[in-house]
Formats: C-alpha cells, structure tokens, sequence
C-alpha cells in the first residue's frame, strides 16, 4: 500500500486550499493509499536557527512537531503540499516546514544519504495552490520554491494545480470542476506511484 503526506500549509482550516487537497486526499484513499494528514497550524514548529546541528546525523536538532513530519516525509511515496499565495510566496507556515527540511537537503547533499533508498522510484509530489488575483506571473516564484523544496526532498514535482480568482473562504466551492480535477489528480498519483513499482 503506499504511503502519502498530505501537508495542509493553509492558516485556514477549511480554505480553498485545505478543500482541495482534503479531495486529493479522498481520490488517493479511494485507491488504497494510506494517507497521513499533517496540518501544519496545528503544529508548533520553530523556523529553521541555521546551526546546522543536522550535519551531524542528517536530522534537525530542534525538539518540536517536526520531528514527526520529518519522519513522515521519510516514509512516504508521495508528498501531497497544498499552500495559498501570500506575497507571491508560499504561507508562512509552508515556509517554516521548508526551511526545516533543509535537515533533508544536508542529508541529501552533505552526507550523501537520499532521504529515500535509492534501489526503489523516487517519490512524486503534487502541488496545489490558490491566489485571489489573476495575473499571468501569479505563481512563478512559488513554483522555483516548490521545485527546488522537492528536490531536496527526493521529489519529483509530479503535477501541480494552480487556480486563480479565489479569495473567500470556500471560495472554490463554486468550482466544483477544480475539487473534481483534485480528486482525479490525487487518484491519478497513486496509480503513478504503482505503474512506477511495477516497472
Ligand atoms: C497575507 C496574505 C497575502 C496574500 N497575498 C496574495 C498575493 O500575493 N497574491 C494573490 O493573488 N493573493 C494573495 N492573497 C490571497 C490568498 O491567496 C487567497 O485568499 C487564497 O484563497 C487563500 O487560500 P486559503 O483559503 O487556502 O488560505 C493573500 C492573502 C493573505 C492573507
């Protein structure tokens, strides 16, 4: 059975984005995943201090929630990361997780060890993002964030789902063609996940 995070990086609860990874996550289970949910407000989690205590064993030495996200990335196939746009930027509550996964990229790029085993297929990872205006560049910068987040990870940016236009709380409950597009995309991973292990 695969293992997936699903990392809600919304302040909101039941925002736009948290409605659409909360369907990526029912197409996924559909399909006999066993999907964790990390919702990060939830969590107390210190910004990356950049002591780099994590030199030493490829592990970040601050004791808090995310150690067990840490552990839970480890052991997952795919990282499903959804995150609204805040000044053409992740949210700050994405970020804080993203910094600390630089634990991650020490281990990757220092100590030589891919935070996955290298004998089975690296893992996917979906994206998926909102922002209230509609500019063409909307999403740019936080595309170059999320592509060099997951490689550090040992992710490969499978797919993202980009939408524009929402603001409002359930604001993408009048879409239901975006929640659709959401379920299909986290069913849709899955089924990658096992053409890959059957390769
Ligand atoms: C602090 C803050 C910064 C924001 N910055 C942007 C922005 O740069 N561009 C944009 O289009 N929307 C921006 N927005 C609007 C959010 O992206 C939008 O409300 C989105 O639907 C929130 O998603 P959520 O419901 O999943 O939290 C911002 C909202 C907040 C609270």
């Amino acid at each position: 059975m695969s293992k997936v995070v699903a990392i809600y990086g919304s302040p909101r609860r039941k925002g736009n984005t948290a409605l659409l990874l909360q369907e990526a996550v029912r197409g996924a289970r559909q399909e006999g995943a066993e999907v964790e949910e990390v919702v990060l407000r939830d969590l107390k989690m210190s910004p990356c201090l950049e002591i780099y205590a994590c030199r030493n064993s490829g592990r970040c030495a601050i004791q808090d929630d995310f150690q067990k996200v840490y552990d839970s990335i480890l052991e997952s196939r795919a990282v499903m990361l959804a995150s609204p746009i805040f000044f053409y930027a992740v949210s700050a509550h994405t970020k804080i997780l993203m910094d600390r996964c630089q634990s991650l990229w020490v281990r990757k790029h220092w100590l030589e060890e891919a935070s996955s085993d290298r004998s089975s297929p690296g893992r996917k990872g979906l994206f998926i993002s909102v922002g209230a205006t509609k500019g063409k560049k909307l999403f740019d910068g936080t595309l170059l964030t999320v592509r060099y987040y997951f490689e550090a990870i040992d992710c490969e940016l499978w797919k993202s789902l980009l939408y524009r236009g929402l603001d409002f709380e359930g604001d993408v409950l009048q879409h239901p063609e975006y929640l659709e597009e959401a379920f299909q995309a986290g069913g849709d991973l899955i089924r990658a996940l096992e053409s890959d292990e059957a390769r």
